[in-house]
This record gives C-alpha cells, sequence and structure tokens, in this order.
C-alpha cells in the first residue's frame, strides 16, 4: 500500500485498516489522520466494500494525539490549520465502520474509536480522555460524543478527572457493543463486519443514516424520516429480494440495486 502509518487489507468485501505507528502506540499524528481518511473515504468510494473496520494493536488501539507533534503548536497554528477538522471526513464515510479496540483508547483513541459505527473492544481495552492531565480538553469530539454514549454524570468524571475505564465498565455503560477475548477480537470484528457486507449496502446506509439521525434531531423528526427511508427500501430490488427469500425458506441474493 501507499501508506506510511496504516496498513490497508481487503478480506473479502471488508476493509481492514490497522494504525500501523508502533514504536508511538499508535498516536495519531497528522500523517496518520491523513492516512486514515484517505484509506477510509478509498474504502466508501468502493462499492465492493460493504463495511470497514478500524483497528491497532495487541497493546495500543491508539494513545491519543501525538504529544510530541502538538507540544510546541501555537494557537494561530492550532486555528490556521483547523487542527483535528479532517477527522470530519471519517464521520462522513456512509459504509458501516467498526472500531476493534485493544489495549489503550486514550484521548484522541477513545475520539477515533467512538467516530466509528459501534466499538468491539477487547477485554484488555482501556479508554479514556486524560487530556485534562496536559492542560487542555478532549479535540476530536470526545466532549460531545461521550456525553451522548455515555451520559453527563460519567462523562464529566471521565473529562474532568481523566481516569481511564477497562472494557466491562465501558460495556455496562454503554460505550462498547461488545467484549470478546483479546485473542479472539479481530476474528470476531471481520465476522461482525462480513455479515453486515453479506447484506444489501444500500439497505445498510440508510440504516447508519436513520440511526445517526437520532444524534442530531428531535425524536419526532426522527421518527419521520426514518419512516420516509422505511417506506424507500420498497423501491429498491433488494427488499423485494429479501422478503421472496423468506417466504421461499431460501438465502437472499441481494444485488445492491
Ligand atoms: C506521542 C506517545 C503518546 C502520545 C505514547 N507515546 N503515547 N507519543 N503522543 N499520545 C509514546 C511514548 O512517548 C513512548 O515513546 C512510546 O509511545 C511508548 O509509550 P510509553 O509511555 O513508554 O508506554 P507505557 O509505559 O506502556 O504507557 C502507555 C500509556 C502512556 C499509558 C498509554 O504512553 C501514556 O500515558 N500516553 C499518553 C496518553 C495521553 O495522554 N493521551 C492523550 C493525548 S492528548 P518513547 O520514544 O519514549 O519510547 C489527545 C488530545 C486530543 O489525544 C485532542 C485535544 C488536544
Amino acid at each position: 500500500s501507499t501508506y506510511e502509518n496504516i496498513l490497508l487489507e481487503r478480506h473479502g468485501r471488508v476493509g481492514v485498516i490497522t494504525l500501523n505507528r508502533p514504536e508511538a502506540l499508535n498516536a495519531l499524528n497528522d500523517a496518520l489522520m491523513h492516512d486514515v481518511v484517505a484509506a477510509a473515504t478509498s474504502l466508501d468510494r468502493d462499492t465492493r466494500i460493504g463495511a470497514i473496520i478500524i483497528t491497532g494493536s495487541e497493546r495500543a488501539f491508539a494513545a491519543g494525539a501525538d504529544i510530541k507533534e502538538m507540544a510546541p503548536q501555537t494557537y494561530m497554528d492550532m486555528y490556521a490549520a483547523d487542527w483535528f477538522a479532517g477527522w470530519a471526513d471519517l464521520a462522513a464515510v456512509r459504509t458501516p465502520v467498526i472500531a476493534a479496540v485493544a489495549g489503550h483508547a486514550l484521548g484522541g483513541g477513545c475520539e477515533l474509536a467512538m467516530l466509528c459505527d459501534f466499538i468491539l473492544a477487547a477485554d484488555t481495552a482501556k479508554f479514556g480522555q486524560p487530556e485534562i492531565k496536559l492542560g487542555v480538553i478532549p479535540g476530536i469530539g470526545g466532549s460531545q460524543r461521550l456525553t451522548r454514549a455515555i451520559g453527563k454524570a460519567k462523562a464529566m468524571e471521565m473529562i474532568l478527572t481523566g481516569r481511564t475505564m477497562g472494557a466491562e465498565e465501558a460495556e455496562r455503560c454503554g460505550l462498547v457493543a461488545r467484549i470478546v477475548p483479546a485473542a479472539d477480537l479481530l476474528a470476531d470484528a471481520l465476522a461482525t463486519a462480513t455479515a453486515i457486507a453479506s447484506r444489501s449496502l444500500p439497505i445498510a446506509l440508510l440504516a447508519k443514516e436513520a440511526v445517526n439521525a437520532a444524534f442530531e434531531t428531535t425524536l419526532a423528526e426522527g421518527i419521520r424520516f426514518e419512516r420516509r427511508l422505511f417506506h424507500s427500501t420498497f423501491a429498491t430490488e433488494d427488499q423485494k429480494e429479501g422478503m421472496a427469500a423468506f417466504v421461499e425458506k431460501r438465502t437472499p441474493a441481494f444485488t445492491n440495486r
């Protein structure tokens, strides 16, 4: 691949992006951000790809934004470069994105995981927003996404104290979808992503769009939006195929039409 800070592989209809700066526990520097965003947007444009996994190493998903790169920056450097704004292009990816997290997911690492559609956590995963210890605050959406994920009390406590939480607490409070033994993390993430990618891609995109609307609008508007999207699924061949296959007791052959 042409990327220096990540590995990019395709397993059937699943794209796997592995953060690969082991010497810095996958700290998210500017170059790594550009690699992740470029790889994810290229997978998003590839209609053969039905799901994307973002993962790190056994030791660290990512230990945060790169502190050594940020340390000398001034306010005007940050403002002029609109530091971290590039991550918005990852949030805009339409294909389902799974974060498979083992080890440290701290600061920007936790924020990157939350930017994905859901998190599968190894039993070794540790989540936290320790920015306060460095004299800064979360800057890739952590104050917003953590609060929406786990509620005000826990988000405030995490962000004000900088403490980390383990996988069990993270599952209990709704930050992660599921805990998996560390040795099985990638296999489980691949099986999960493959299951998603085996269905109709356009219908998966509608489903993702509907869930995401819950974070952007009122309940009444969200339900109206969902119903319109639901009605629109009946304009697809995949709805005809999916329901016919159920009636005929066979596996559906979706065509993404
Ligand atoms: C740059 C980092 C790094 C980071 C680790 N490293 N985290 N480099 N940025 N965020 C580097 C270390 O300097 C070290 O390099 C190497 O990775 C291994 O790390 P160690 O500390 O030796 O490992 P260990 O003792 O196992 O401790 C792991 C750790 C610790 C607990 C995760 O590395 C740590 O606390 N890291 C920082 C976590 C953090 O504060 N993250 C939030 C960043 S701020 P050398 O060269 O010494 O071997 C952030 C803000 C986002 O994300 C938005 C607002 C600004």
